[in-house]
């Protein structure tokens, strides 16, 4: 799930206090790196009667924010230029201010910057328990920026273990548009990633991160006003911040939301669930558990009135078929379906789908497959025919001999070629490579145009060493 951005810094616009005006009118701007908002063209200039300049202490030399005090005509106000608690940099966006004389301006409609992943690292300000092996952590930025993504969308991190970074893309979690930015996380068994970040990483602890990406998002992919939300296991973290954000923009949507899990300790966000269900009359959750015993009493824990009583989380025992979707949901062929889960859970719904004659351009869908770690990668290698191939990598002196069939992303990192495989599952378009001679077999080319895969270009997660190949990073 990404791409890399050049690194640049930004800077978030200075804070203007309370300012009050009266007749006499504002003063001039001052001479220095920063200047003050400017004003309404309609005023008139007045003079200023006082102008101190004094520039307060930064870490960086580079960029002095001065603090600017103004006293205007006798009725001191203030404009102070704040400094933002990160970097400096020369990414400065100079905030309009529209008044009327005699106005009292108390907070100007400033937004705060974007957070840039390139340029501004994740800290953790918090880590919370889902399930025994699932757990959120939430970042903020270090220049406290707005995280701006479209829900549905995952970021790709750089975590580094031993002096070696490894990549990873996880789905966001929470909504857009906020100040702190949520990833849920589950344990793979042997993985080297999510285990590490499970065990190891604390509140102030920073990483550093590549972008946020992601075609599966209910901005880009046009949905109706009905829709059918599906997610099983840890598939649910997108699905949660696409619910999240549509039950806050569309109060006339009709959400209905069915998650799938072996049973009700391994629910994710199951309070959080609950706490939409009493907030949203159009929201509806239904659980199916493979195995529900026990489910009553975990459900009723969270229902302390009658009110959320009434609205209580639904559930069913049993698997996806098509008895279950047709029942639940009559009104199927209405609704736009978002759906993300495991491989074979998912082509399950598909089949569903299409047999119930759904219109597929209503049906949105990634798979969630949670990154294996190399010691796997490598068994799957091992498993391959033993014939020889020739792997050449030109730009970094490499020619090796691989198993035919290895996955080439696995041959690429084994010989040392800087390769990002951040989902390894074909869905974030990181390891796109071109193989400018040879051939491989690919499963997936989701991130590439038809233009791209005409020119060569592959997705090295998803495809397999068929023949000798010379492949190029894009
Ligand atoms: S690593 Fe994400 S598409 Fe290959």
């Amino acid at each position: 799930m990404s791409s890399t951005k050049t690194p640049s810094s930004t800077l978030s616009p200075p804070v203007l206090k309370s300012l009050k005006l009266n007749s006499s009118g504002l003063g001039q701007s001052a001479t220095s790196k920063e200047q003050p908002a400017p004003v309404s063209s309609k005023l008139q200039a007045p003079t200023l009667s006082t102008l101190k300049i004094s520039t307060p202490k930064f870490s960086s030399p580079k960029l002095a924010t001065p603090k600017l005090s103004f006293s205007l005509g006798g009725d001191n106000s203030t404009i102070t230029t704040k400094p933002s608690s990160a970097k400096p940099s020369s990414k400065l966006s100079t905030p309009k201010l529209n008044f009327s004389l005699g106005e009292t301006i108390t907070k100007p409609n400033l937004k705060p910057a974007a957070w840039s992943p390139s340029a501004t690292p994740l800290v953790l300000v918090k880590r919370e328990s889902e399930t025994h092996d699932s757990m959120s952590f939430t970042f903020a930025a270090a220049d406290q920026a707005l995280f701006d993504f479209k829900p549905g969308q995952f970021v790709t991190l750089a975590v580094k273990i031993e002096n070696k970074t490894h990549y990873r893309a996880y789905s966001i979690s929470s909504a857009p548009q906020q100040k702190q930015l949520r990833l849920t996380i589950k344990r793979v068994p042997d993985g080297l990633v999510s285990n590490w970040l499970a065990d190891n990483l604390s509140i102030g602890d920073s990483l550093s991160a590549l972008n946020i990406a992601g075609q599966f998002n209910s901005s880009d992919c046009k949905h109706k006003s009905k829709l059918l939300l599906i997610s099983a296991g840890c598939g649910i973290t997108p699905v949660m911040s696409i619910a999240k954000t549509l039950l806050a923009h569309n109060s006339d949507a009709d959400i209905e939301f069915l998650h799938c899990a072996r049973d009700k300790d391994n629910v994710i966000f199951h309070d959080e669930m609950q706490t939409l269900l009493t907030q949203y009359s159009n929201f509806k959750v239904q659980l199916l558990l493979e195995n529900s015993d026990g489910f009553a009493s975990f459900s009723a824990n969270d229902n302390t009135n009658e009110k959320t009583n009434s609205r209580a989380l639904s559930h069913q025992t049993g698997m996806v078929s098509a008895d279950v979707i047709r029942q639940l949901y009559p009104d199927l062929n209405q609704r736009t379906i978002f759906l993300c889960g495991p491989v074979g859970f998912m082509k399950a719904v598909e089949n569903i789908a299409q047999e119930s004659d759904f219109d597929m351009a209503n049906f949105f869908q990634e798979s969630f497959t949670p990154a294996a770690d190399n010691k796997q990668q490598d068994q799957i290698s091992s498993g391959a025919t033993e014939t020889s191939v020739m792997l050449h990598v030109p730009d970094f002196a490499v020619e090796a001999e691989v198993i035919q069939g290895s996955l080439l992303l696995d041959a690429l990192e084994k010989h040392g070629v800087p390769v990002i495989g951040a989902c390894r599952a074909g869905v974030c378009g990181s390891c796109k490579c071109k193989v400018t001679k040879g051939s491989v077999t690919s499963t997936s080319t989701e991130t590439l145009t038809e233009e791209d895969v005409e020119q060569g270009f592959v997705l090295a997660c998803s495809s397999t060493l068929r023949d000798d190949v010379t492949v190029a990073l894009s």
